[in-house]
């Protein structure tokens, strides 16, 4: 019994370390950062960043060179772009400008790819942001790995 308890301990423990090894960017309040994130290539009909904390409010949303403002979230207005608008090589990252505390996060791209005609998430990138001169190393521990064998 605790030996089935110890490998399905690991094995959760394995899976969130894969996920914990996300790319993780720490920026300073008032920077701009680049969430980079690339598509398989740029055959893409919609490209959306999302925040899975904001609801069915995204990030961004791009689709036949335009940005789409309707149901983005208020405060990512005017302050995000495209690293290049025209996605050469299927660059789809992000530019988050003059970034705040509160923009601490998971973000999410997904693009709804012209071949398949279905969307495919790609990686997220974990940004978090520090008052400036804040040593980001230092703090943040984000020890997922010792969650699941507390929560049994
Ligand atoms: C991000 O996605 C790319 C392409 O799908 C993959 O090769 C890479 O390993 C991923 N990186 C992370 C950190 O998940
Ligand atoms: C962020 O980008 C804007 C223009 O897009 C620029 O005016 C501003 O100086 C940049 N801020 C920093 C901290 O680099
Ligand atoms: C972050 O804080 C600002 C002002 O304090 C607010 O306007 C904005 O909506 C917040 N952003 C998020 C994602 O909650």
């Amino acid at each position: 019994m605790s030996a089935v308890t110890a490998s399905l301990c690991s094995t959760l423990m394995f899976v969130l370390f894969v996920s914990a090894d996300q790319k993780i960017i720490k920026a300073e309040s008032g920077q701009n950062v680049t969430l980079t994130c690339r598509a398989p290539n740029n055959n893409i009909r919609v490209l959306e960043w999302s925040r899975a904390d904001l609801g069915s409010e995204y990030v961004l949303l791009y689709r036949d060179e335009h940005f789409l403002m309707d149901n983005q979230h208020p405060s990512f207005k005017n302050r995000v772009d495209l690293q290049d608008r025209q996605m050469k090589d299927g660059d789809v990252s992000l530019i988050l400008k003059n970034v705040a505390i509160n923009d601490t996060g998971t973000y999410e791209c997904r693009v709804f790819m012209e071949e398949t005609w279905q969307w495919q998430s790609i990686n997220s990138t974990n940004l978090h942001v520090v008052p400036p001169g804040f040593n980001a190393d230092m703090k943040y521990d984000l020890g997922p790995e010792s969650v699941p064998c507390a929560i049994k």
